[in-house]
């Protein structure tokens, strides 16, 4: 891959957590502090990006997407969008979104795809962000160490 397509990409994801996070701050009024379903958490920001298939997202409902990432599992999938990977920033880009919400958002992310996650618990989120957690930790490891 070249240097330019990836800047790109970047750019498209920086702007677009800009926008994600002002839909954001207008969804929160909206909500108040009580936690939102997965299908307002996606309405509100996932969909930006997967709505589309933006800089690369699995598209939302696109079963063929969706079956090898589903096939990673709870952890896996609800760590990373949680912590970010790759173009995924941490939580879409709203940092403002509880975990619970987030975590909501893939389970009704994989419904559309036809699959099918528990629901999230304390207990279950914990789980998956440490994962996630563990997994980013091992990518700066190595980002480091290739600049060495
Ligand atoms: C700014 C754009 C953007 C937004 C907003 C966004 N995503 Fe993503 N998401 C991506 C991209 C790009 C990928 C593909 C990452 C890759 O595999 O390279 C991705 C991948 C994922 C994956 C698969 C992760 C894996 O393990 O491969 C999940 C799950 C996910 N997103 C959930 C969410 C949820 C939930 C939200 C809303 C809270 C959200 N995303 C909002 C860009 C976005």
């Amino acid at each position: 891959m070249t240097a330019m397509p990836h800047l790109k990409n970047a750019l498209i994801v920086a702007t677009m957590s800009a926008v994600v996070s002002l839909a954001h701050a207008e969804e929160k009024h909206k909500f108040g502090k009580a936690a939102m379903t997965g299908e307002q958490t996606y309405k509100a920001v996932c969909v930006t990006c997967h709505g589309e298939g933006l800089a690369g997202a699995p598209k939302a409902g696109n079963r063929r997407a969706w079956a090898p990432l589903i096939a990673e599992g709870y952890n896996d999938l609800v760590g990373s969008a949680l912590t970010g990977v790759r173009m995924m920033p941490p939580k879409g880009g709203a940092p403002e979104l509880y975990d619970i919400e987030v975590a909501r958002a893939v389970v009704y992310m994989v419904s559309l795809a036809g699959g099918q996650f528990p629901e999230p618990t304390e207990a279950n989120l914990k789980a998956a962000r440490l994962d996630g957690e563990k997994r980013h930790a091992a990518r700066l490891k190595t980002a480091a160490a290739s600049r060495r």
